[in-house]
């Protein structure tokens, strides 16, 4: 089943805040219900709300509203995944080509995020094989980067998948990733059904669980990629980066080249979403900072790995 479609001129996709207790399925027909199914998580993980974003300009299209107004409100609608503003703008770009033009670009993109998909899973898997050859190789991942953070399979978790393939993959570590625990509840759902031998860790054990030796290599997805080689990802990527440094083992970011802004030049330019308070269930009214997405240097990045290339150090472009 994919994490998002295009079903007879509507969206359906798997409300993953119901998950891992309920799979429902949302049927969206317009760009005010999926604005609100990107902001509250319904929808999330960079390749899934690009391809929510390229779809919503098609919604908007057939619906026959102000387009333009509407495709900036979805380009709001998450700030710091690149992927939501280019998908956008790349489907708005037929516009004047008529309805059917945008409708053709925005599934062009949903069945060409499954072409690249497996094409990063593939390179990703290749890389971590040359580094750490003839050993079933233990993953620690963060967040979700799985088949729901994407219409299919996954871009870390596609990278565990094609090892599981390949015999060579021993055991995934993931973080739960507080405050809504992608990790705890939907990474733990998807390797579950992969069949794949997992352990949860709160966040903050990662750098212990990296330092004791349990886990080969970091492997993540990525919101965004700026052009000095600084990762954006979810909150709690940064402190995994510096303990895979310290400990010696890499630290692999896959993404599609979409990921990849060359138009900001570094991480501190990138607006980070800072979420509701209440998400981090302190006492109402406690002073909270919520940040969604940090930042991981560029020095301490071991492999970009994309559908096109792998990438070690800088520049990018
Ligand atoms: O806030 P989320 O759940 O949308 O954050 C998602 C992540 O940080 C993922 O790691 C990232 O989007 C890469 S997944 C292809």
């Amino acid at each position: 089943m994919r994490t998002i479609d295009w079903t007879g001129g509507h969206i359906t996709a798997i409300d993953q805040t119901q998950l891992p207790g309920d799979l429902v399925t949302l049927r969206i027909h317009t760009v005010g219900e999926l604005v609100l199914a990107i902001k509250r998580l319904s929808i999330r993980g960079s390749s899934a709300i690009g391809v929510a974003g390229a779809l919503g300009v098609a919604l908007a299209a057939l619906n026959g509203g102000d387009v333009r107004a509407e495709a900036a409100q979805l380009r709001a609608a998450r700030p710091t995944a690149v992927n939501l503003a280019w998908a956008v703008d790349k489907v708005l770009a037929k516009l004047d080509e008529g309805v059917q033009a945008v409708v053709d670009e925005a599934v062009f993109i949903l069945e060409d995020d499954v072409r690249r998909n497996r094409a990063v899973c593939e390179r990703g898997a290749d890389f971590l094989q040359s580094r750490l050859p003839d050993k079933k190789i233990n993953v620690h991942t963060h967040c979700n980067a799985g088949a729901l953070a994407c219409v299919e399979m996954g871009m870390a978790l596609g990278v565990v998948q094609v090892l599981r393939d390949r015999d060579a993959l021993g055991e995934v570590y993931l973080d739960e990733t507080r405050p809504l625990l992608q990790g705890a509840r939907l990474t733990a759902w998807e390797l579950a059904q992969m069949g794949v031998k997992h352990t949860v860790i709160v966040d903050s054990a990662g750098a212990t669980v990296i330092a004791r030796g349990l886990t080969d290599a970091v492997v993540v997805g990525a919101d965004r990629i700026t052009a000095n080689g600084d990762v954006v990802n979810k909150i709690g990527t940064y402190p995994l980066a510096l303990a895979a440094a310290r400990a010696g083992i890499p630290f692999v970011v896959a993404v599609p080249e979409s990921v990849i802004d060359l138009a900001t030049p570094d991480g501190a330019s990138v607006h980070i979403e800072q979420r509701d308070p209440a998400e981090l269930g302190a006492p109402a009214g406690t002073p909270a900072l919520n940040l969604a997405f940090d930042v991981t240097p560029a020095d301490l990045v071991t492999a970009i790995v994309t559908d096109e290339r792998t990438i070690h150090g800088k520049p990018l472009g």
